[in-house]
């Protein structure tokens, strides 16, 4: 699908990619909306499939930006999967997927708008794993800025990773090497089991490690990086990096400017959301004490096994805090079976599939999360200045629960991997140790210090702020 006219003439007009993941699509386009409040037209370019469910599930869709007078129109191309793919269970397949189908598409697709001058995009800013956009804006002469969404650390670990691997730490197993990685600059010693998980292995076919580490030896050919994290929470590694040549960029938080500046807005909603959103949480969220409720969701891909859900809830039952919990809808119908009926009638518990979590998290009911620690969740959670216990599951995590626990110590972090158990008691005892016990209060504290700079960067004349506004006057002066 491509837009009959992307953008009046004269209007600066970008073409925004992300990664087809809902941790990628949002903060892509909370950017987009930004770009778009600086009168920006935006072409945002999903896959069809992605398109489609966010169709179907925000009724909102279009009228969100509508009504704030945003430029944002919608085009969307094959990933070449069936319908029916579940894409979030093999990244590999996804991954191949990608680099297949999506860079003839995204090319046609280019060659459209650049058909008119009407339409004719002023720069490509996409996700810096969509390899191929690169590609594509070289063949029509058009900047690309790339859009990194994790933290600058994980950034840091993929330029150095060859290093590390020659360094002999891979595969990482439950006896590697116990030395921690010291060669990355900037960033402190790390455990090799807290690398990423698709480097955690040796095999260098792995289509994972190809896919992820390609785009790093192209890094001069992006006008500009930038990085959905914020100055004054990442400053060694994002300097070091900066020492290294490396022309990158802290722009963040991505999240709803009303959100963080404090405005009571209820129309917060990213208008991305894969699943339907339930707006009714927040009326339950409205009627519970201040910093009473515990917050758990694991965001769009993580998930777990009966046993480790009805363990969870045994702890969280202990507890006795009032519980606010999404578990996304494949997962909810099946889990809701094995739940024990007093969790699920429980006054204090509001059971749910998917919510707007950027506008929970910033509600003053809510007292600590529980997450899987992806760089969104953490983000969010640092802006917000809520506290948090990490559960990890794979990908970045491990590393987002080590920057929470050991350099922020915002929160703490279940020991055991996603596919462990955690015992009831450890459940309990760690959400005591949040919401109720000093060491909560001072993990409280310092997370509303971290939010307090969020919130200066991105104001105007912020660090962010300012980064982005100088990328962008030097993309448009080139
Ligand atoms: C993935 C990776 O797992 C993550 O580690 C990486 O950093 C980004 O891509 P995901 O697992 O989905 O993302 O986690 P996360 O990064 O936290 O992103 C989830 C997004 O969905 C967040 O923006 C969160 O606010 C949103 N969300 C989640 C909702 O809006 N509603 C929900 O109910 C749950």
């Amino acid at each position: 699908m491509v837009p009959a006219s992307a953008s009046e003439k004269g209007r600066v007009h970008a073409v925004v990619v992300p990664y087809p993941a809902q941790g990628h699509i949002n903060p892509c386009m909370q950017f987009a909306k930004w770009l778009a409040s600086q009168g920006f037209t935006i072409t945002f370019v999903n896959t069809d499939h992605n398109h489609a469910r966010i169709l179907a599930s925000q009724s909102h869709h279009s009228s969100v930006w509508e009504a704030e007078g945003l430029d944002i129109r919608f085009a969307s191309i094959p990933d070449g999967l069936p319908d029916h793919h579940d894409r979030m269970v093999d990244f590999a397949i996804l991954s191949k997927a990608i680099d297949t189908h999506m860079p003839a598409h995204f090319e046609a697709l280019v060659a459209g708008l650049c058909s008119s001058d009407a339409s004719r995009p002023t720069c490509i800013v996409s996700d810096l794993f969509m390899n191929f956009t690169q590609d594509v804006a070289n063949k029509f002469g058009l900047p690309r800025v790339a859009v990194w969404c994790q933290s600058a650390a994980s950034f840091a670990i993929h330029v150095h990773m060859p290093t590390i691997s020659s360094q002999g730490y891979l595969p990482v197993t439950d006896d590697s090497k116990l030395d921690p990685i010291t060669s990355i600059p900037g960033h402190p010693p790390l455990l090799p089991k807290d690398l990423p998980s698709f480097f955690q292995d040796a095999d260098f076919s792995n289509y994972m490690y190809n896919f992820k580490l390609r785009p790093f030896q192209r890094l001069q050919e992006a006008k500009s990086i930038l990085i959905n994290t914020f100055d004054d929470l990442e400053r060694d590694v994002l300097k070091a990096l900066k020492d290294d040549k490396i022309n990158i960029f802290a722009a963040g938080p991505f999240l709803p400017p009303a959100l963080l500046s404090k405005e009571d807005s209820r129309d917060n909603r990213t208008g991305t959301g894969l699943w339907p959103e339930d707006q009714e949480c927040i009326t339950w969220l409205e009627n519970q004490k201040e910093s009473s409720v515990l917050f758990i969701s694991f965001g769009s891909i993580a998930s777990l096994s009966d046993i480790q859900f009805k363990e969870l809830v045994l702890g969280l039952e202990a507890s006795q805090k009032p519980i606010l919990w999404a578990i996304r809808p494949n997962l909810k119908d099946s889990i809701e079976s094995v739940l024990p009926k007093s969790f699920l009638e429980s006054d204090h518990v509001y059971l749910t599939s998917w919510v707007p979590q950027a506008l929970i998290l910033s509600h003053k009911n809510v007292g600590g999360f529980l997450t899987h620690g992806g760089w969104n969740s953490t983000l969010e959670s640092l802006s917000f200045g809520v506290p948090t216990i990490v559960w990890p599951y794979f990908a970045d995590q491990m590393l987002n629960r080590k920057w929470i626990v050991e350099e922020w110590k915002t929160g703490k972090g279940f020991q055991a991997a996603h596919s462990g158990l955690i015992a009831r008691d450890e459940v309990e005892r760690m959400i005591r140790l949040l919401m109720e016990g000093k060491e909560g209060h001072e993990m409280r504290q310092r997370a509303r210090k971290l939010s307090q700079a969020a919130r200066n960067a991105v104001q105007e004349d912020g660090s962010s702020y300012v980064n982005v506004k100088n990328t962008l006057r030097a993309l448009l002066s080139s």
